[in-house]
């Protein structure tokens, strides 16, 4: 198994440009499947990773047209011959739970494996099966997979117990051709869902509200071929941006939203450090050592992302003072805190296993770590580099699921990092 071999003490400096965002890309390739034109789709920014390279997989299985040129995606989706997503696939990637909105659209029905929950928590989808219910699917659950189906999907008005990302794009995909008008309530407010509204309005769907709270969808009679740019993955952004601060870094991130980051930034400034945004550039420039932060609470966007909660715990490790950390989204998203300890670092985790306490220490030092879940393990490169002497890190089958060349940014940025 390959691992990352991180020598730490190096100040990151120099500048980066961001890929596509993986939570942008993965709904809008499910949105292909709405196109049964011979029209071509054109994704760019594209980031090649696990898990988009996984639904381009399941894609071809569906029986659609795709190659990659570059950075770009080329796809022909008219000869999409089959709704039943394959179990082994769905399996490894619970994320396809919203090619069920878009294969109920494109077929009327839809047939998939019941996605497992994973390392951060049960990710039970009660609210998408509520959601594509409110719009007229009848939804059979026996011996572990789910059968959607719908003679036509009809509008209507869909109220989230909470703003979930994934149901909101579900519902997004269910109800762009339903018969009429379909108004979700509480709905995710996060920049991947405006670049869904973005991509299904340039190929002819009537989709207004998304970053709000309330998505409007005029169901259309059918969608055509589009030329789309992803947005700029924040949560790759914010890593980097974390990377550099735990190292006493001087580092620009290139094609960057600035305001996807908003909370982010203000926490790392919170930290001590100063950071400069200007059009799609990010500067950071971060003191020796952090200050804590009174408390990282985990919310919806706008607030601070739960993605970024185990790279901010490992830059916190190291600062002055103690901070507390609470995650609000998932129920079990602290298995870092295990691996962190090895190296040194002070955390106490409440029974509620939903609040940390990190009490800063001076000094990390290196150790043997295994990534738990993808974010985390990018808290122990983090960790690593902010470490003294050497960390290995393995489980990065769970880092290459959203990070496309980690150790590429880093070592770009003058880390010492190897993949061996
Ligand atoms: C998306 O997951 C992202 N994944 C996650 O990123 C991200 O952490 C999450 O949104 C929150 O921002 C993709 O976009 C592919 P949710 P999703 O539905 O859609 C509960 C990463 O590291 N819930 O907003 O699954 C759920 O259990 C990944 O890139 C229900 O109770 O997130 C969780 O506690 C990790 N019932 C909370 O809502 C449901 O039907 C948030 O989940 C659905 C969700």
């Amino acid at each position: 198994m390959e691992k990352y071999i991180v020598h730490g003490g190096k100040r990151l400096e120099g500048s980066v440009r961001i890929g596509g965002a993986k939570n942008s890309i993965l709904p809008v390739l499910a949105a292909v499947l709405l196109n049964k034109s011979d029209d071509e789709i054109v994704l760019k920014n594209v980031p090649y990773i696990s898990d988009v390279i996984k639904m381009v997989e399941i894609l071809r299985s569906l029986g659609v047209n795709v190659t990659w040129s570059g950075k770009n995606l080329t796809i022909y989706s008219r000869g999409v011959n089959n709704y039943s997503v394959n179990e082994v696939l769905m399996r490894e990637m619970r994320s396809t739970i919203f090619l069920m909105g878009a294969l109920l659209t494109r077929f009327g029905q839809v047939c998939i494996s019941y996605p497992g929950g994973c390392a951060i928590g049960q990710r039970p989808i009660d609210l998408h099966l509520k959601g594509l219910t409110a719009l007229g699917a009848q939804i059979r659950e026996q011996h572990g997979y789910i059968y959607a189906s719908s003679p036509r999907l009809t509008g209507g008005n869909i109220h989230l117990d909470y703003p979930s990302v994934g149901a909101t794009e579900n519902v997004m995909l269910a109800s762009i051709c339903a018969r009429g008008i379909t108004m979700i309530y509480n709905a995710a407010k996060e920049p991947e869902i405006v670049d869904l509204q973005n991509i299904l309005n340039k190929m002819g769907g009537r989709v207004r509200g998304a970053g709000t709270d309330q998505i409007r969808i005029d169901g259309v009679s059918q969608l055509h071929g589009v030329e789309y740019t992803v947005i700029p993955d924040r949560v790759v952004a914010g890593t980097i941006l974390m990377a550099a601060a735990a190292t006493g870094g001087d580092v620009q991130l290139e094609n960057v939203i600035p305001g996807h980051l908003e909370a982010v930034i203000a926490k790392l400034r919170e930290a001590g450090v100063q950071i400069r945004a200007e059009n799609d550039r990010l500067h950071i420039l971060a003191p020796e050592r952090l200050r804590a932060v009174e408390f990282v609470r985990t919310l919806p966007y706008p607030g601070f992302p739960t993605d970024l909660q185990a790279p901010m715990m490992a830059l916190l490790c190291k600062a002055r003072g103690t901070s507390m950390i609470i995650e609000n989204v998932f129920d079990s998203r602290f298995k870092h805190v295990g691996e962190l300890l090895r190296m040194g670092a002070n955390i106490q985790v409440a029974t509620d296993a939903r609040t940390a306490v990190v009490k800063g220490v001076a000094q990390l030092t290196g150790a043997a770590v295994t990534a738990p879940d993808l974010r985390a393990g990018a808290a122990l490169v983090i960790a690593g580099l902010s470490a003294e002497g050497k960390t290995t890190v393995d489980g990065l089958n769970h880092i290459d699921r959203g990070y496309e060349n980690l150790d590429g940014y880093i070592s770009q940025l003058g880390g010492n990092i190897e993949r061996i």
